[in-house]
């Protein structure tokens, strides 16, 4: 295994007996899983997807990225949520953020966009790419997000401008359902290239499919790697024994530390590269938790960053949260500490040292700090920043989150609150269809 689940941090605060008196839930949110008789259990395709993945499917997947590769210095993937967060941590955790700054004449750069409705970002966006060819992946599993479709009319219309009618349809690349939403019907009356959503999969689980494989192909991604890792995790992640399979343990920690009161998890890192990994695991936890008036709050620190910030509410602030730090256990790129004469700026004690000790060093001591000060800690090691590892990682966390979602009794696939902004905005918008909703919205606002 590429993962290695530490609970040490947490011996001051769950006592074994209690992992035992959890025991029959966890052995009933296993079997709802398994059997696919739980709530939501059409969106559970996730479970086996990636050592079932279909031939077919990767080889277009492949081929489209080499197109795009050949006819576009850049791909502009538009999407949200889970339409976008899954490619970007992997790109971000197996490249590097500064990817796009460091593409070279041959690599094809990606930038996200889609994913907010700001004016000003778009600009920078169209901006960055100023007169480089690009081509567009547009994702959304519904067809009819406002954020993405509104993104893609203005790529498009930028693309029609540059290559005309049929030329800009032939950088598109739609990723949607196989058959419903508004983008599905574009996308045949258009004949895009285009690549299918499962039906079977949600959003924040898609990472994996071609939502998150297309972009990560384009840009050089061994995307087979990263579906192995997630085959290869299936075995672990889906044993029955508590002792054996550490998705259960994680999820079962959550769970008792949530019934003390410990109702918001930080998911910490210790490299930058790691902070949209935090981005796409809020998104999975929260959309997926986050229901009946329950669930475990997700918010994230980049550390050491955030211990010069929000680091001295951690260490004695309210006493609700608790910590699950994801470490690297190999960092590529390690850097000796220079050597000095005499000892100006104090540090001579670790010129025989690495950065990367000294990082992980630190690591262990705010564990032991935090733990300290009261906040229960887990750890999640992963040997390496590489495909296999990530997909094992990602395979954890949704494995854990499925088995958390039944043990709180809820239905962990959907997403029904997502509506209520949705309503409110397409109501003030004047959408058609929200006409009687209009003027209760607009009255509102004015007080
Ligand atoms: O997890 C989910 O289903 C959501 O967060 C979606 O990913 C998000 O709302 C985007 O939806 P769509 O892909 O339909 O545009």
């Amino acid at each position: 295994n590429a993962i290695q689940f530490d609970s040490f941090g947490l011996r001051s605060f769950i006592k074994e007996h209690e992992y035992e008196e959890l025991a029959p839930q966890l052995k009933v949110a296993q079997t709802l899983l398994k059997e696919k008789s739980g709530a939501g259990a059409a969106y559970t395709d996730w479970i086996d997807w990636a050592s079932n993945f279909d031939g077919k499917c990767l080889a277009k997947i492949k081929q489209l990225a080499k197109k795009v590769q050949q006819q576009s210095r850049v791909l502009v993937v538009i999407g949200i949520g889970g339409s976008y967060l899954g490619a970007k941590m992997a790109l971000d955790f197996l490249k590097s953020p500064w990817y796009n700054d460091l593409a070279d004449d041959q690599e094809t750069k990606v930038y996200f966009a889609g994913n907010q409705l700001s004016a000003m970002a778009l600009n920078q966006l169209l901006q960055v790419i100023g007169d480089q060819d690009f081509s567009v992946n547009v994702i959304s599993k519904s067809g009819q997000t406002t954020e993405a479709a509104l993104a893609f009319r203005f790529f498009k219309d930028e693309l029609m401008k540059r290559y005309g009618q049929d030329g800009a349809a032939k950088r598109i690349i739609a990723t949607t359902d196989a058959s419903q939403g508004t983008l599905r019907q574009e996308t045949k009356a258009a004949s895009y290239d285009n690549l299918v959503v499962p039906s079977g999969i949600g959003g924040r689980f898609s990472v994996l499919t071609a939502v998150g494989l297309l972009p990560l192909a384009v840009a050089g991604v061994a995307i087979d790697e990263l579906l192995e890792g997630a085959a290869q995790a299936e075995k672990t992640y889906q044993k029955e024994s508590f002792t054996d399979n550490p998705a259960l343990q994680y999820a079962a920690s959550r769970r008792i530390l949530y019934d003390k009161g410990y109702t918001t998890e930080i998911l910490a890192n210790w490299e930058p590269s790691l902070q949209y990994f935090s981005e796409w695991w809020k998104q999975l936890m929260g959309e997926s938790e986050g229901k009946n008036r329950k669930g475990i709050y997700p918010s994230s620190a980049n550390y050491s960053t955030d211990l010069h910030s929000f680091g001295q509410y951690i260490q004695e602030g309210r006493r609700d949260l608790f910590e699950t730090v994801v470490r690297v256990d190999q960092i590529e790129s390690d850097l000796a500490i220079p050597k000095m004469v005499g000892d100006g700026d104090g540090l001579a004690y670790l010129e025989e040292k690495t950065l990367e000790e000294v990082n992980q060093t630190a690591a262990d001591g705010v564990a032991l700090a935090h733990i300290d000060g009261g906040v229960p800690n887990m750890a999640v090691y992963v040997a390496k920043q590489d495909e296999k590892s990530l997909g094992e990682l990602i395979y954890f966390f949704e494995m854990a989150v499925a088995i958390s979602g039944y043990l709180f009794a809820i239905n962990p696939f959907n997403q029904p609150g997502v509506e209520a902004y949705k309503t409110a905005m397409f109501a003030l918008l004047g959408k058609p269809g929200y006409e009687d909703e209009t003027e209760k919205y607009r009255a509102r606002l004015r007080h």
